[in-house]
């Protein structure tokens, strides 16, 4: 397969990218770094990517930012700059995929544990995970015949534990969540929200 990693230079990514490019012809893409420019905030910047990157079989997400911090100091910019960069940047990924990748492709979003396990600070980054998971179930629906869609829920990742000064025995590793995206890309699923948790 022909598979594009959008978010290839991060932790996830990386490990995607490593345990998918064994068997399949592997593209990254980010802001920097990467074969493929994107940013995927921008859906014109969406758009190119897919125009450089086509023919694809698969399109696997693990990029896009929402911003932690308490309840009475975000501002409206923290909520737009999430909505628009993790939450819409999947969304456009899908939306402007459907003639971008092949008759029964899949794309891959990416959610997080804070979708149902809220903690103090999350309240931006749980709408964004949450509204993942059920744009993905929906579009899943009406792309049935078309393209797979499925979104992986990572738990705290332990190398993101370990780099705040916390214990990585409490997360799980990137090399394990690795496996749940080539779940997703290979295994004949759609409309699902995979786990990867510790
Ligand atoms: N690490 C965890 O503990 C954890 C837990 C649950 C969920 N997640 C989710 O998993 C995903 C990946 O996490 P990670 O820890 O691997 O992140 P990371 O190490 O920060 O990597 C993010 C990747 O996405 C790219 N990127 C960021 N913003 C982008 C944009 N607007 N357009 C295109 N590319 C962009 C980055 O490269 P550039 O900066 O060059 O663009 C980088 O390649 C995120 O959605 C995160 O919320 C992570």
């Amino acid at each position: 397969m022909r598979i594009l990693v959008v978010g290839a230079t991060g932790l996830l990514g990386k490990e995607i990218v490593g345990l998918l490019s064994s068997d399949h012809d592997v593209i990254g893409a980010s802001r920097k770094g990467s074969a493929i420019a994107v940013d995927i905030s921008r859906k014109e910047s969406v758009v190119a990517m897919y125009m450089q990157a086509q023919p694809l079989d698969a399109v696997v997400c693990v990029a896009g930012t929402a911003r932690f911090a308490p309840l009475d100091t975000l501002a409206d910019d923290d909520f737009a700059f999430s909505l628009a960069n993790k939450l819409m940047g999947q969304v456009n990924l899908v939306r402007c995929g459907i003639s971008s990748i092949k008759q029964g492709g899949s794309i891959t979003l990416t959610s997080g544990v804070l979708a149902h396990h809220p903690i103090a600070g999350s309240a931006v980054v749980s709408i964004v995970n949450a509204g993942v998971e059920a744009f993905a179930h929906a579009a899943a629906l009406e792309l049935k015949d078309r393209l797979r869609v499925n979104v992986v829920s990572p738990g705290w990742v332990a190398e993101t534990l370990e780099a705040m000064g916390r214990n990585p025995n409490d997360g799980v590793r990137a090399s394990v969540v690795a496996h749940a995206f080539r779940k997703c890309v290979e295994e004949d699923i759609t409309g699902q929200v995979v786990s990867a948790t510790h």
